[in-house]
Parts: structure tokens; sequence; C-alpha cells
């Protein structure tokens, strides 16, 4: 490694994750107010690259591109972000950073992109301090930590399968500063899951995460909304560790349409499903009705539907998403995804 002049580089693809539990609100340093449990997708993910060398001088310290193109807002916030874990990781305080990343799925398109993005980034980060100085935690604690820093999903990103983040007395050894995965403790059906991604809308969202969990601060629904939150992830482990589709179903259901509730009873409200994620919900619920094969819609902060479903049920459901739902996609576009195993680091230098 030559540190004095030439860049070395470094590069992780990391996936984006779907909540079957929901994160929404926080406190602190971006520490969730009740723990939320995810599954790692495989082919939404983010792949960046982070070149570094000593710095040069006291100009440029980090050039940040978004497929190819140099993009200021989001330089202004990796930047800030930066300012906040070199506390962490005091070896970047000598480095000069360029950042080039590329999504595989739209933008802001409440696919979690700031999760796959993150994550990333936190990894592509600890795999450079790491090479100067010992982490302070093991290295994916410490990634998940630092993921977390930029956007509280994205420490759930770091890990592959299912994911937990926050404290609860229903798992062991969790933490509200990083993601701990729970793989051991799930049932084969749901390893292999399916997770169909429904873009109703590639747009801007409306209103941004970070506003909405500032939101729950004094909901009228505030504490009610973490106690229903604990309840369903005691009851999504018992599931998840005995294969019950359906009980999976129900849980995973109430908890989107409870996120949406959280946002519609906001003060100011807002909501962010569109009519054709209406649609779609209900050509969802008619068709596990007919067919008796349990699948389940999800929501992240967007109108873009999650369906899950086993892989035994896939010929089916690819089907009935071209026959019934593709067409209130925006432009058709469903992206056919399913739980990953995680981030991928290719080590350059
Ligand atoms: O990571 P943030 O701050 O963008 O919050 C995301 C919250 C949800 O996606 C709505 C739920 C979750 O747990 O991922």
């Amino acid at each position: 490694m030559n540190t004095e002049m030439n860049w070395n580089s470094v590069c992780w693809k990391s996936p984006s994750n779907i909540a079957l539990v929901k994160y929404w609100g926080k406190y602190g340093q971006q520490l969730p107010r009740n723990a939320s449990i995810s599954f790692t997708l495989d082919k939404s993910y983010s792949q960046t690259t982070i070149f570094f060398r000593k710095r040069q001088s006291d100009q440029l310290l980090l050039d940040f591109q978004l497929k190819g193109q140099s993009n200021e807002a989001f330089q202004l916030r990796i930047a800030k972000y930066l300012d906040r874990i070199v506390e962490t990781l005091p070896a970047l305080n000598d480095l000069e950073l360029r950042i080039e990343t590329e999504n595989t799925f739209p933008h802001s398109a409440g696919i979690a992109s700031s999760a796959s993005g993150f994550s990333a980034i936190a990894l592509g980060l600890c795999s450079i301090a790491e090479k100067y100085e010992p982490l302070p935690r093991e290295f994916f604690q410490t990634a998940s930590c630092l993921a977390r820093l930029g956007s509280g999903s994205a420490a759930r990103s770091v890990y592959g399968g299912a994911v937990l983040w926050g404290e609860t007395n229903w798992y062991q050894q969790t933490a509200n500063e990083y993601a701990i995965p729970v793989n051991t403790e799930i049932h084969p059906v749901f390893a292999s899951y399916r997770d169909s991604i429904l873009i109703v809308s590639d747009g801007i969202k409306a209103v941004s995460s970070t506003i909405g969990h500032s939101l729950m601060h004094e909901h009228d629904f505030e504490h009610a909304r973490f106690a229903q939150a604990d309840q369903n992830l005691k009851k999504l482990q018992m599931a998840l560790q005995t294969g019950n589709q359906t009980e999976f179903v129900q849980i995973v259901e109430n908890e989107a349409l409870s996120l949406h509730a959280m946002m519609m009873t906001s003060k100011p409200w807002f909501l962010l499903m569109k009519p054709e994620t209406l649609e779609i919900i209900h050509r969802i619920s008619y068709y596990r009705e007919r067919k008796k094969i349990p699948i389940a819609f999800t929501l992240d902060a967007g109108p873009n539907i999650h369906l899950l479903y086993p892989e035994s049920a896939e010929t089916e459901i690819h089907a009935f998403i071209h026959e019934e739902l593709e067409s209130f996609c925006y432009q058709k576009q469903v992206i056919h995804d399913k739980v990953g195993a995680g981030p991928k680091v290719f080590d350059l230098s």
C-alpha cells in the first residue's frame, strides 16, 4: 500500500433491507425508540468504492460521486456524516477520500437507498481505518454503529438474512447502538423468502424520514405505538422460528399499516400511499383469500409495495404480478428480489 501519493481503494457492495417490524421514532444520536427487525435483500444494493490517500494539503478532503456524477447535496450530507464519525475512526483525519457509488435501484423511491448507501460507506471506511489502527469494536459491529449514524435502518444492512436492531427483551445481546444477525433463530422457509418490489412511484419522497421520525415526539399514539412494536416483535420472533407464515402475514401487514397510520395521524399529517398503493393492497388481500397462499405486503416510508412470499410460490406470484399488479406500477416497474447473504467486499488495493 503506497499511502504517500497514490490512491488506494476499497469497494463494498451492500444491500438494502426491508423492515418487518418498523423503526419509526428516534432519540439522541440516531437511537431507535423501538427495536426493529428486517430481511436484508439481495439484488437491491449500492456498490461503493472509496479511494483514499494521505492528505496532501488542507484542500479537498472529500469528493463524492453518484453514478459517475458529482452531486452537491449528497457531498454535503456525506461531509457532515464524516465529521460525525471521525471521533470513532480518527485515522480518517489524515486522509483524502474520493467516494464513488452506484445503486441498482431508483434513488429515493422508498426502497431504502440510504440503508444500502450508508452501510456500504460505513463498511468501506472501516476497511480503510483498520489498515491504520484497531477499530473500537469488532468489524461489523463498528460498521453497524457507523452506518446507523448515516441512516438508522442502515445499521441492519451490514448483515445478511434476518437482522435485529434495538434493545428488546425478546432476543439476547441486543443494543440500540448496533444491529445483530438473528439467522440461527429463523425457520428455513424464511431464509429463501422472496420480495417483489412494486414501484408505484420513483419520485422523491414528499416528507423525509428524518421529519417523520421527529413527528413521533408527542404523537397522540407515541407510547401505544412503541408498545405495539415490541409486542409485534415478540410474536414475529415466534412466527419466524416456527415457520408460521399465517402469523407472519398478520404481523408484517399490521406493522406496515401502523407505520402509515402514524404518518396520517402526525401533526402535521402526511400521506405517502398513492391510489395505486391501495389498489394493489386490495388485490393482494383478495388473491390471498382466493388462493390460500401466504403472501404479505409491506411498505417503507413511501408508496411502493414490497410483496413477500415463499420461494415455493414464485412462479404463481410472478404470474399474479404480471396479470394483476404490474399495470398499477410506474412504467410497470417491478424488482424481483429475495433475502440475501449480506454485504461483500472487493479489496482492490
Ligand atoms: O433509516 P431511516 O431514518 O430512513 O428510517 C427508515 C424507517 C423505515 O424504513 C420506515 C422503517 C425501517 O425500519 O426501515
